[in-house]
């Protein structure tokens, strides 16, 4: 796919993706309205609607759009699209924490706990989590309502499985753990820990949002596997770049602080191989991921475009 085509392509897309997921996180919020809760909404809001590439989301989608061309009407996809950028929104809020990264900056703002205090985050963090489920089980318990296939309300239960394993002790939480213990305790780091903690605490929520968007759209449990192994691949070369961003990215276009893990004496993929090394597994990793994607059906052009386009991102 041609560079500037793509380019066009995305801004679409991720405009596209942006409004599904703020209408229905907006849906939501209105229905909790009370003076009492406000300050949590409001924190809920500003995390939320911060920004952010919406990549989840939009590798969601797109996987969808491999096996089912007609994204028309299709709302469990929506529900599943908002409910992941919840869960990952959340699980950058208690990131930026004091007790953890310390961070002050984020999405080109200021980090939830800088304006609404630590204790508000944690809550914020907590409900975005806990709404994400809520809207799942709401949809699943809609598909039964409205009559729909065994087959489509199993799908969407499957699909409540996998975001709620891959979010906990089995994923990006499990990955958190392991990397809070690590810097925390000075614990020694090397390259097998380092790539649990990637495949863990990120390609984790990679995998839930190729995966569901494979399952919701009728894949097979072959085609399911084989988009899970994409997904590992996109997911750890994309937090080797998050590292190596980390250390040579703008701040400015980051919307995050850079040097955030070399002020913090965190051990990562770069300082354990080096930049170079660093660079060039993002680059192996993205073109193993590219070659198996050549195995699924539908378009691939434009996944394949976005994968190769994360291994120079600078942002
Ligand atoms: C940041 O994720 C956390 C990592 C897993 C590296 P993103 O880089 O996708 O953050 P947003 O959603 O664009 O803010
Ligand atoms: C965080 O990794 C991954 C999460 C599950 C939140 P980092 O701590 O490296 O993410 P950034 O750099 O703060 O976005
Ligand atoms: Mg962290
Ligand atoms: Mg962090
Ligand atoms: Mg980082």
């Amino acid at each position: 796919m041609d560079e500037a085509l793509f380019e066009v392509a995305l801004k679409q897309k991720t405009g596209e993706v942006q409004t599904i997921i703020s209408d229905i996180l907006s849906g939501y919020l209105k229905e909790k309205e009370e003076p009492y809760v406000q300050t949590i909404l409001d924190a809920m809001e500003y995390s939320f609607l911060a920004g952010g590439k919406r990549l989840r989301p939009l590798l969601m989608r797109e996987t969808y759009r491999l096996f089912d061309q007609n994204l028309e009407g299709k709302e469990t996809l929506g529900t599943f699209m908002t409910a992941l950028e919840m869960i990952h929104t959340y699980s950058l809020v208690h990131d930026d924490l004091p007790a953890m990264d310390n961070d002050e900056y984020r999405r080109g703002k200021e980090t939830t706990w800088k304006v609404y205090g630590d204790g508000m985050a944690v809550l914020a963090g907590d409900a975005l989590m806990n709404s994400a489920f809520e809207i799942a089980f709401r949809e699943i318990d809609d598909l039964m309502e409205e009559g729909r296939t065994q087959a489509e309300i199993g799908r969407a239960a499957k699909c409540g499985v996998i975001l709620s394993r891959k979010a906990g002790i089995d994923g990006m939480l499990g990955g958190q753990v392991a990397d809070v213990e690590a810097e925390k305790k000075h614990l020694p780091m090397d390259l097998q820990k380092i790539l649990f903690i990637h495949e863990k605490k990120t390609a984790a929520l990679i995998e839930t949002a190729m995966g569901i968007g494979a399952e919701l759209a009728g894949a097979s449990k072959e085609e399911y596997e084989k988009v899970v192994e994409i997904a590992r691949k996109v997911g750890i070369a994309f937090q080797i770049q998050d590292d190596v961003l980390d250390v040579i990215g703008d701040s400015a276009e980051l919307g995050k602080h850079v040097g955030s893990d070399a002020e913090s004496g965190k051990e990562t993929f770069v300082t354990l191989r080096g930049l170079e090394i660093s660079q060039r597994e993002v680059k192996r990793l993205s073109d193993e991921a590219i070659e198996l994607l050549g195995d699924l059906p539908g378009d691939h052009a434009f996944l394949e475009e976005l994968i190769r386009h994360l291994i120079y991102r600078r942002k």
